[in-house]
């Protein structure tokens, strides 16, 4: 048997591959297309405090080569959360990691404490690409210093392991990512979607009801290979790689560059059962090789 688990603090995933945050619902919606068992882990949906409408419609848009959103981070809020969707997915052996999403540092901490209340959920992702309401309304994702007196504040209010995820909508992602480790980050994941827009010509208006959304899927992945390339060289902790990834071909990419997990996100609209493939495809490479995944991460030459 090759070595197939990997971890991320002291979360062990019993193999790298996860699905991203706001593409694979609360788990349990996907349960009749893979078995979700057989998954490193899950990301929810952006979960915060209080229940959130999102965003006037329409929320997606299909592009060329990916999708547009701006779903608003509509969630059903954290006391239903751990009251009503909890119960669904505890019984699942693969990890459960569940996105934070606050508008305020004080929110952040607030709904680390209320949701660290579950034993099951066996990590935190937050993500940094939410509008600071408190500060005009800018990315967090976007100030280091922010990012890291958040992190180190988020991290104080719970003991289960913290992932941050980074928005690539920066400057240069290595010194955001080094912000969240000095703040006691255990991982990074990266990366969140590209700012984009689409235009209705015979409406000249503006397609997406925020104007404004996301940009996911094959189109990113460049540029997501580059970002987790340049973030694993810089920092200690793990790198876990998002972006574009639609088949175990795109899985190893961001392995070799040096990514300890992966998430697979867009991907899940268009076949739902992508993530169980690619477990099943990297447990083959790696035995027909007769190699760990350790000596796969991070072997680009
Ligand atoms: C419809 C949709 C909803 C998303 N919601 C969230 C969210 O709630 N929290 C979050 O951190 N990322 C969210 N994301 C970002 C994804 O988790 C992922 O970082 C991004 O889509 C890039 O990966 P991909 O190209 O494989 O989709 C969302 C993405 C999509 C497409």
């Amino acid at each position: 048997m090759v070595k197939f688990g990997v971890n991320i603090g002291n979360l062990r995933l019993q193999n790298p591959i996860l699905t991203a945050s706001g593409t694979f619902g609360y788990g349990s919606e996907f349960a009749g297309f893979l078995d979700l068992n057989r998954l490193g882990g899950f990301c929810t949906k952006g979960i915060s405090i209080k229940p959130r409408a999102g965003n006037p419609s329409p929320r997606i848009v299909e592009t060329a080569s990916g999708m547009l959103n701006s779903i608003g981070l509509e969630n059903c809020g954290s006391e239903h959360f751990l009251n009503v969707v909890m119960p669904k997915i505890a019984g699942y052996s693969c990890a459960i990691i569940v996105n934070l999403y606050a508008s305020s540092s004080e929110d952040f901490v607030e709904l680390a404490k209320i949701l660290s209340r579950e034993p099951r959920i066996d990590a935190f992702e937050m993500n940094l690409s939410c509008p600071n309401v408190k500060e005009g309304g800018s990315a967090f994702g976007a100030d280091p210093k922010l990012i890291e007196k958040l992190t180190r504040a988020v991290k104080s209010a719970t003991e289960k392991p913290l992932i941050v995820k980074l928005s690539p909508n920066v400057t240069d992602i290595r010194e955001t990512a080094l912000a969240a480790e000095a703040g006691g980050a255990d991982a990074v994941s990266l990366i969140n979607t590209l700012i984009g827009t689409a235009v209705n010509r015979e409406k000249r208006t503006f397609i997406l009801g925020n104007k404004i959304g996301g940009l996911s899927g094959p189109a990113i992945k460049p540029v997501a290979l580059r970002m987790v390339w340049q973030v694993a060289q810089a920092v200690k902790i793990p790198v876990i790689g998002i972006g574009g990834i639609m088949s175990i071909e795109d899985v190893l990419d961001f392995l070799i560059v040096g990514a300890t997990a992966v998430q697979l996100g867009a991907v899940n609209f268009v076949n739902p059962s992508a993530a169980g493939e690619c477990v099943d495809a990297l447990e083959r490479y790696l035995t027909e090789r007769g190699e760990d995944i350790d000596s796969l991460i991070g072997s680009i030459r």
